[in-house]
């Protein structure tokens, strides 16, 4: 038995950092153990949407991480938010800024997309893409579509023709969908065109929508795209471990304070940054694919977006702890709970 793996440090192409004081609580934990986090750019009060935008979110980033009594090497990989009035020239300085991707959101489908996109087959958009696609950025997506009479549960499902429509225009764009939710969406992934990739979260291969609502609501465990079927899990679980390039990982972590979680209208996003290798370690090992797990969260990533693999690498022993029940107001995944692994 292997009590003891080491990875390449990881990269996690889908991290929310937040700002203020939130950024200065959750990034530690990437930093100890990624060489590369994807910084969402769906901050508030200031989102980032312009060049000037990711200049001063790097800043921020980069001053928490100066603060950090462990210095780790750490880079935080920039982007923008797409919205329906972000122009060419807007493309063209992000990338001069050091974005080196664009997010869509979806008009309403998730946190903070009160001024997501709203439309996918306007001419202006078009050329925005092919701003992005001729600089060589990536189109981000959170694939899933608010439409009247269409469940949350079905969103992702309704969203897919749509980014068909977009791997068949921009075939010289990387496009990765975000977070992958169901056997659909992994089905379309692997038919598409190699420019076509997905991230899949840590939360996503444990929850179903059963462990959201199914014994009493867990907010905590509430998030977008919302956990599916079983089979959805199964699905995920066999990209995830399947060594195929198009898969890799995304955490999703998303910190929100405590009482943001629990109340009537409870925010969206799990907190996986303080257990995330350890979660991944569980799951992959549990599938007898322990020997896959580095290529997927340090390896298919940086090949899709072109990065050089990261140096350095990080150890996990198998020794059981339990998760804190809260870290600086927010609540992690799986708190309160024994995990197997540990960073050693
Ligand atoms: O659950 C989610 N939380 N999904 C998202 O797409 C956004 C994220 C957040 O920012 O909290
Ligand atoms: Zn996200």
């Amino acid at each position: 038995m292997n009590d003891r793996i080491t990875l390449r440090r990881l990269d996690d192409m889908h991290c929310h950092f937040r700002a203020g004081s939130l950024l200065k609580e959750v990034l530690p934990f990437t930093a100890q153990y990624a060489g590369r986090g994807i910084a969402m750019p769906n901050t508030r009060p200031r989102a980032i949407l312009t060049g000037k935008d990711v200049v001063w979110y790097q800043d921020e980033i980069r001053r928490a991480l100066d603060e950090m009594p462990h210095r780790h090497s750490f880079e935080p990989l920039m982007t923008i938010e797409i919205r329906d009035n972000t122009t060419p020239q807007m493309i063209a300085e992000a990338y001069h800024a050091g974005a080196v991707a664009g997010k869509v959101y979806p008009l309403g489908v998730t946190t903070n997309s009160d001024e997501g996109l709203r439309n996918f087959e306007s001419e202006s958009i078009a050329e925005t893409f092919r701003a992005m696609r001729d600089v060589g950025m990536l189109l981000l997506i959170h694939g899933e579509l608010d439409r009247e009479r269409t469940l949350v549960t079905k969103r992702e499902e309704v969203f897919l023709p749509t980014l068909l429509m977009l791997a068949e225009k921009f075939p010289n764009m990387k496009i990765v969908l975000e977070h992958v939710s169901t056997r659909v969406a992994v089905e379309s992934v692997r038919q598409l065109g190699q420019n076509v990739a997905a991230t899949i979260t840590a939360h996503h291969l444990c929850l179903t929508l059963n462990d959201v609502v199914g014994y009493g609501i867990q907010p905590h465990h509430g998030c977008m795209p919302m956990p599916k079927d079983f089979d959805d899990r199964d699905t995920l679980i066999v990209a995830a471990t399947s060594g195929e390039p198009k898969f890799f990982l995304g955490s999703d972590t998303a910190p929100h304070p405590r009482e943001k979680k629990e109340c009537a209208k409870g925010a969206c996003g799990v907190y996986t940054a303080p257990v995330l290798p350890q979660v991944l370690a569980e799951v992959f090992e549990k599938t007898g694919k322990l020997d896959r797990l580095e290529d997927f969260s340090s390896r298919f990533g940086a090949e899709f977006y072109g990065l050089p693999l990261n140096d350095g690498s990080i150890s996990l022993i198998k020794s059981e702890w339990v998760v804190t029940e809260q870290i600086g107001g927010v609540v992690p995944f799986r708190a309160g709970a024994k995990l197997q692994w540990q960073l050693s």
